[in-house]
């Protein structure tokens, strides 16, 4: 399905993007991906409880996402397959960009590597009002860890970028995704994509990152397995598209 802005277009399919991915044509300068974090809970039962118990969301209107169940060794086995097969469909001087929380932030920048990108770095994203906990140091950031394919030269005409980025997560009836992003968010990571590159979200969600991309003038690929967030996503961008 397709959506087209006054510029560029996102592109986006239903299915499981290790399926998807080698389906796809090469040319992408920027890898977006906010994976399922499969971090609730430490042992395999408790990973295996649907997202809305693990993560604390008691609201019917948001489905219950795939790929979350993984126990910690599969979990860092399949982030690097798709690591890799995304790479494979990305122009020398990528970039990847990787959403984590706490947890699993020492694993994605060992699966980064594993599926040969240079790890380049963490960026912060301060969630601003996260759940308060007693007696505890609030979670309140989760991290986007970046990498590139090859090297990538300093001069590439994008300035100098922050290493942490302040904004709340959607709420109310704004919210679409159980784990939803702020658009705002995705239009600040795409500063370091250059100009009209071309991006590949293997895991839209609820498709905050093809808004963000239709915004920022980049043509974006967005794939998604649950069939309920692939609805949400289109209708998100009809209405974006108008
Ligand atoms: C953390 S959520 C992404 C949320 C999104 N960033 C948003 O703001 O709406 C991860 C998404 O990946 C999807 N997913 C899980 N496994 C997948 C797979 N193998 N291929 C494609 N999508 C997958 C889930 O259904 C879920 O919607």
């Amino acid at each position: 399905m397709k959506f087209h802005s006054a510029q560029n277009t996102a592109e986006i399919i239903h299915g499981d993007c290790l399926e998807v991915i080698p389906t796809l044509k090469d040319g992408y300068a920027m890898v977006i991906a906010d994976p399922p974090y499969a971090s609730g809970g430490g042992g395999i039962r408790e990973k295996q409880r649907s997202t809305s118990d693990k993560y604390g969301i008691d609201s019917p209107r948001f489905a219950d996402f795939e790929g979350d169940a993984r126990d910690q060794r599969s979990w860092v086995s399949w982030m690097a397959q798709w690591m890799s097969a995304a790479r494979s469909k990305c122009i020398d001087e990528a970039l990847i960009a990787v959403f984590t929380d706490w947890r699993q932030l020492p694993s994605v920048t060992d699966a980064m590597q594993w599926a040969g990108w240079l790890w380049r770095g963490i960026v912060v994203w301060d969630k601003v009002n996260p759940r308060p906990q007693l007696g505890r140091y609030k979670q309140q950031c989760e991290f986007v860890v970046w990498g590139s394919k090859g090297t990538i030269p300093p001069n590439r005409d994008i300035g100098v970028l922050p290493g942490l980025y302040s904004y709340s997560m959607p709420a109310g009836a704004k919210r679409l995704h159980q784990t939803e992003k702020p658009v705002p968010l995705m239009c600040d990571l795409f500063t370091i994509c250059p100009a009209r590159g071309k991006v590949l979200d293997p895991f839209m969600g609820s498709a905050p990152a093809e808004e963000a991309a239709l915004i920022t003038g980049h043509d974006v690929t967005g794939i998604e397995v649950t069939g309920h967030y692939f609805n949400t996503s289109a209708k998100r961008l009809r209405d974006f598209c108008g």
